[in-house]
């Protein structure tokens, strides 16, 4: 049978990485974006390869529409088609608003909302050629519930919310198959920068009281992207041990 093709953006540490092994793992071959490069990629290209898949890396900042519409052509031109778009890059810039930068606000907006926006109106017209395709986009559980210190993440990841229940409504007619997984405290360098005290008082909030791992998002990741969850689309996902019910 014919390997499907998944693309990663951000696949270069944490969530995105272990999704980009996970994929591979389960017999996809792999385009793994990147924004900065480094002797670790080689690396990780490499025990990708060592699953008999391919790995493609491409170069792209997601915030940039040319960049994407490079990253899409590149893709297609090594192996013609996409099955599986995971918009996973993201950052944040916390801050309380009276001290929030503007620019602040911009770079996460620009990176997780109109980021994924970007990939994916690139990536579509392809998927409608093809009649298929899944498209899986890292939200957060504080786009649900909101979170102090987090105005411009969490207005970034409710509007991937929103993009995510849109597309799913104007794409279900062609095949194509769109949700979100909204993470909780998941042990990243994103999540690895917070105080102790922080991270306790997160802790605190979690029934299961522990954060969870890449590994853990990234087979959910699988099974939205493979048949077994072929009945699913529009919907929000979370993954974070009882944080938000
Ligand atoms: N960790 C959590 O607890 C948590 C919770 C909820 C949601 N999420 C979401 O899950 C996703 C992955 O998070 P993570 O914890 O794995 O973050 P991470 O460890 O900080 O990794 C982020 C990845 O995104 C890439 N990236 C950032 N901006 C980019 C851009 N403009 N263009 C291309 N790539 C870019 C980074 O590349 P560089 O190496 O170049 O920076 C890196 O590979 C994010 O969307 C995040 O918001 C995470």
């Amino acid at each position: 049978m014919e390997r499907k093709v998944a693309l990663v953006t951000g696949g270069t540490r944490g969530i995105g990485k272990e999704i980009a092994l996970e994929l591979a793992n389960n017999n996809y071959d792999i385009i793994l974006n990147y924004r900065n490069a480094n002797d670790e990629l080689q690396n990780l290209k490499k025990e990708i390869e060592s699953k008999d898949v391919k790995c493609f890396l491409v170069y792209g900042d997601v915030s940039k529409f040319e960049d994407c519409e490079n990253i899409v052509k590149q893709s297609i031109d090594e192996f013609s088609k996409i099955d599986v778009l995971v918009n996973n890059a993201g950052i944040t810039r916390d801050g309380l608003i009276m001290r929030m930068k503007k620019e602040d606000f911009d770079s996460v907006i620009s990176t997780n909302l109109t980021g994924t926006f970007n990939v994916t109106r690139c990536v579509i017209p392809y998927m409608i050629k093809q009649k298929s395709g899944r498209v899986i986009n890292l939200s957060s559980v504080v786009g649900i519930t909101g979170n102090a210190g987090q105005t411009n993440y969490a207005a970034s990841k409710a509007g991937v919310i929103g993009f995510t229940k849109s597309l799913a409504k104007e794409v279900a007619s062609r095949n194509i198959l769109v949700n979100a997984i909204a993470p909780g405290f998941i042990e990243t360098d994103m999540t690895n920068v917070l105080s102790d005290n922080v991270k306790e008082s997160i802790l605190n909030q979690i029934p299961l009281k522990r954060m969870g791992s890449p590994r853990e998002v990234a087979k959910l990741v699988k099974f939205l992207a493979s048949d077994d969850s072929k009945y699913i689309t529009g919907q929000v996902i979370n993954i974070d041990g009882g944080m938000v019910m």
